[in-house]
């Protein structure tokens, strides 16, 4: 006012939308935001904004705002004197957005797993379903587990990196001991309540550990009285690669020599006992002068260091140049060499180590002359393809176990929440015997679940879709049934035609699943409680809704007629309240609202219907703000089925069926409120609607790389980096980090580490290496091969070295996979306010 152009149109609301966590949207309000979205298109003269404020925001704030704020703003909130903005932005699905669920640690499945693979420091617990046990096999309730060799290399990311062509990504293989809590059909001879030890192997749920598996039944030791849990967890796979190795490949006899090298951890031990049990003489290695004399104690004779080419000679003299029979190897490049040449006439090479074997690594072929025999060990393998043979393992190690031929392993035992320390601790080969992990024997948690682990559809469940039998219901309907949903009910007004009937009768014909259809209005009181009856009738828990009934009709703001907004509000706003009251008290997994990207961006002649759809936006807040779930996804058009499959004609992207589903079932496995799906094309949008254009709220997605906001964190880093371009200002910013991360990795103070002295003489192994490059991989988002730590051998040289790398100096940087950022407007990307 007062400055010659034509007045504003405001629209001020109180708390009509939510803007701050502690918001309660006012559903009295909550479509106007719609409306005005609408009334920028079709009257940008107008310059329409919404002031949303809070009950203690003083009037003089109020006209302070209508009569200052600028045109570029055209959605402002206040909250307890902040002034907000509203601005769109690309917003793609986020792990930090899971859900959580609480679990009782008696009766629920808890998996460790880590939040950021290759971080030994990033172990957290999350929540997992259990499963009922296949034929042939049991569940057990796993109370301690032990740390494999395998569990570090999964946990590091080294072991997934093994392989030809092989996925060993999602394996989950680990030791464990507890009682048998489900027995599948067909198992005989192991009973509820029995107390084993097993390896666990899950090829389906990656996990490192977990507390509840399932196994084959016939892959268990039985647990001896008097043999303790911790005690049980630490034997499965030391003992089987000692079983498959010793006696199943060397088939070792009384008095033969075996060398073992690595003599005194799990396997090794393992091994020990089992030579001995076998009549076999056994001499050993070892890394340290600690766990040799542990090894002498234990009575071996020849014990020699593992970390030097010593032992051959030794080995070579005490035999009077013979040699042994059996090499148990663990030791690679020269050692493996050397070991081999030890061999006697008709010895055996046990292989254990995989990276001279994944390395394809070359081995004269002269030490064969004598009848030797090379073997390759890959337990989990054996696992996986022969369980049978290992059967007969778990067969003979339990009768010599529960006969006390076999002694257990020494076993170091800490708490599982500590499984960082033990991880690091067997990766850096500091232990003796086994480390091994104890489960929390009670108690409740709030733990989050995986998006991959969330069963969005359960088999057990029926589930409810509003506006059934429109283009969107069927294809949803047909989503729960291909899910295992064991029924669906559908509502419409109108009956189903031949073509929806026909597509119902499949779903039950092609996935069992039972379809109910009501054919009622919605906003018609008592429909939704009948809705409601039918679900829970057949015999299966209502466990979630898809509302999506609705009815479009258009016009614009100034022809807006009360019968027009009340039919397009029915269906969508009393219908969605009358449902929400007759769901009262039930237990939901997720309700998920369908409304329009029409509420979010606003379009010409569709007031009402933007409103309608304004209003369940806030809906699906006003109902998490009570700890109900909510979902909604404002849409854009979709191909082939609904209502909005004519848009593709006037040059919309449109969203695929496949694509709109798949991004419906990531939305409801993930815990996010409200979030557009739309493949629009802002700039292109933007370019017919000048005015909208120039507000802010759509400034962030309107240029070509808009929303490029991923990776901040790591780009603070970058940034400070970039912003000179002086050598040793740029190694004095990076060293720092260099060193932290190194500290990190050798569990020592930053001021125990000087940038010169030599990595390897700070006590950097191969497999320390591995982590500190993943560390820094992830930090800087680089590829880093590992052989650089030892290229490049001192803190401050690796730092040179990753300076040369970073393309600071470049116009623009690439993302860690060497792509720009992929959240572009006119790609298919979620977007929130
Ligand atoms: N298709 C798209 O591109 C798109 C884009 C953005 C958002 N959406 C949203 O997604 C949802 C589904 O869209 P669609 O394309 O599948 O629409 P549709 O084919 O028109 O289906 C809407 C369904 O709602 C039913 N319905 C209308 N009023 C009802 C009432 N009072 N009680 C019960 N049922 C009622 C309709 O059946 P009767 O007329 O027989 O009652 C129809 O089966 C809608 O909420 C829509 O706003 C769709």
């Amino acid at each position: 006012a007062g400055t010659g152009a034509a007045p504003r149109l405001w629209t001020v609301t109180r708390t009509a939308q939510r803007v701050t966590a502690e918001d309660r949207p006012d559903l009295g309000q909550a479509g106007l935001r719609g409306l005005v979205r609408v009334l920028s298109y079709e009257h940008p003269e107008l310059r329409p904004a919404v002031l949303d404020i809070d009950p203690r925001t003083p009037l003089a704030d109020v006209a302070a705002e209508l009569s200052s704020c600028s045109d570029e703003q055209d959605e402002v909130a206040h909250r307890d004197g902040t002034r907000h903005l509203a601005r769109l932005r690309n917003a793609p699905l986020d792990e930090g957005e899971h859900r959580t669920r609480t679990v009782d640690r008696v009766r629920d499945r808890v998996a460790l797993h880590l939040a950021r693979p290759g971080d030994l420091d990033s172990f957290e617990f999350v929540a997992q379903s259990r499963r009922r046990p296949g034929p042939g096999e049991v569940e057990v309730r796993v109370d301690a587990t032990s740390v494999n060799f395998i569990n570090v290399l999964q946990a590091m990311g080294v072991y997934q990196r093994f392989g030809v062509g092989e996925n060993r990504e999602d394996i989950s293989a680990f030791d464990g001991a507890g009682v048998v809590t489900a027995v599948g059909e067909g198992v005989q001879g192991v009973r509820e309540g029995d107390r084993v030890a097993a390896m666990f192997v899950d090829g389906t749920r990656s996990a490192v550990m977990a507390s509840f598996a399932e196994v084959r039944a016939d892959c268990l030791l039985p647990v001896p009285d008097g043999t303790s849990i911790e005690d049980a967890a630490a034997l499965p796979c030391a003992y089987l690669t000692a079983w498959y190795s010793l006696r199943h490949l060397a088939r070792i006899r009384p008095g033969e020599k075996v060398l073992i090298h690595s003599a005194s951890g799990g396997t090794g031990l393992a091994a020990l006992h089992l030579a001995r049990a076998c009549g076999a003489e056994v001499w050993a290695t070892a890394g340290s002068e600690d766990k040799r004399a542990f090894l002498r104690g234990l009575g071996v004779e020849h014990v020699m260091d593992s970390r030097t080419l010593d032992f051959a000679d030794q080995v070579r003299e005490l035999t009077r140049g013979r040699g042994v029979d059996v090499v148990l190897n663990s030791l690679t490049g020269p050692a493996q060499s050397a070991g081999l040449e030890l061999l006697a006439h008709r010895g055996r090479f046990i292989e254990l180590g995989k990276r001279d074997i994944y390395a394809n690594t070359r081995l004269g072929l002269l030490a064969f002359r004598q009848n030797v025999t090379f073997a390759g060990v890959d337990v989990l393998m054996m696992m996986r393809q022969d369980p049978e043979l290992l059967a007969e393992g778990y067969r003979d190690l339990a009768g010599m176990l529960a006969g006390g031929t076999l002694p257990p392993l020494p076993v170091t035992v800490r708490p599982v929440g500590e499984a960082s320390a033990a991880f690091h601790t067997m990766a850096s080969a500091r232990h003796t015997g086994k480390l091994v992990l104890r489960w929390p024997a009670e108690g409740t948690d709030t733990l989050p679940v995986r998006p991959q682990d969330v069963p969005v559809v359960r088999p057990d469940a029926s589930y409810l879709v509003t506006g059934g039998l429109g283009g969107l219901g069927l294809l949803v309907a047909r989503w729960l049934a291909e899910r295992g949903a064991a029924a669906v009910v559908l509502t419409s007004r109108s009956a189903p035609d031949p073509a929806a009937r026909a597509a119902l009768d499949a779903l039950t014909a092609d996935f069992g699943t039972r379809v109910e259809v009501v054919s009622a209005d919605l906003a018609v009181p008592g429909t939704a409680d009948a809705l409601v009856r039918t679900a829970e009738a057949t015999g299966h828990a209502l466990r979630g809704v898809v509302h999506a009934a609705a009815v479009v009709e258009d016009a614009t703001v100034a022809n807006l007629t009360p019968g027009l907004v009340e039919k397009v509000w029915r269906p969508k706003a009393t219908g969605a309240w009358l449902l929400h009251l007759a769901l009262d008290g039930r237990e939901l997994d997720w309700w998920v609202t369908f409304s329009s990207a029409a509420s979010l961006l606003g379009n010409p002649g569709q007031g009402a219907y933007a409103a309608a759809n304004a209003w369940l936006d806030e809906f699906t807040s006003w109902r998490r703000a009570q700890g109900l779930p909510a979902t909604c996804v404002n849409w854009g058009p979709w191909a082939e089925v609904g209502r909005g499959t004519g848009m593709a004609e006037r040059g919309y992207a449109m969203i695929a069926p496949a694509e709109g589903v798949a991004a419906l079932e990531r939305l409801l496995a993930h815990d996010r409120d409200r979030t557009a799906y739309t493949p629009l094309d802002m700039a292109r949008w933007l370019e017919s609607y000048p005015e909208t254009a120039r507000t802010a709220f759509f400034t962030a997605l309107a240029g070509p790389a808009a929303g490029a906001e991923t990776g901040g964190a790591r780009n603070a880093l970058l940034d400070s980096l970039r912003e000179t371009d002086c050598p040793q200002r740029r190694q004095d910013i990076l060293q720092p980090q260099v060193v932290e991360h190194l500290a990190a990795v050798l569990r020592l103070g930053t001021d125990r580490i000087d940038a010169d002295t030599s990595l390897v003489s700070l006590g950097l192994d191969s497999l320390m290496a591995i982590v500190l490059r993943n560390r820094l991989q992830r930090e800087l988002g680089l590829e880093i091969p590992t052989m650089v730590m030892w290229t490049h051998p001192t803190a401050s040289a690796l730092t040179r070295y990753l300076l040369t790398r970073l393309d600071l100096d470049g116009e623009q940087e690439a993302g860690p996979d060497g792509e720009q950022d992929g959240t572009r407007t006119g790609e298919r990307t979620p977007v929130t306010t």
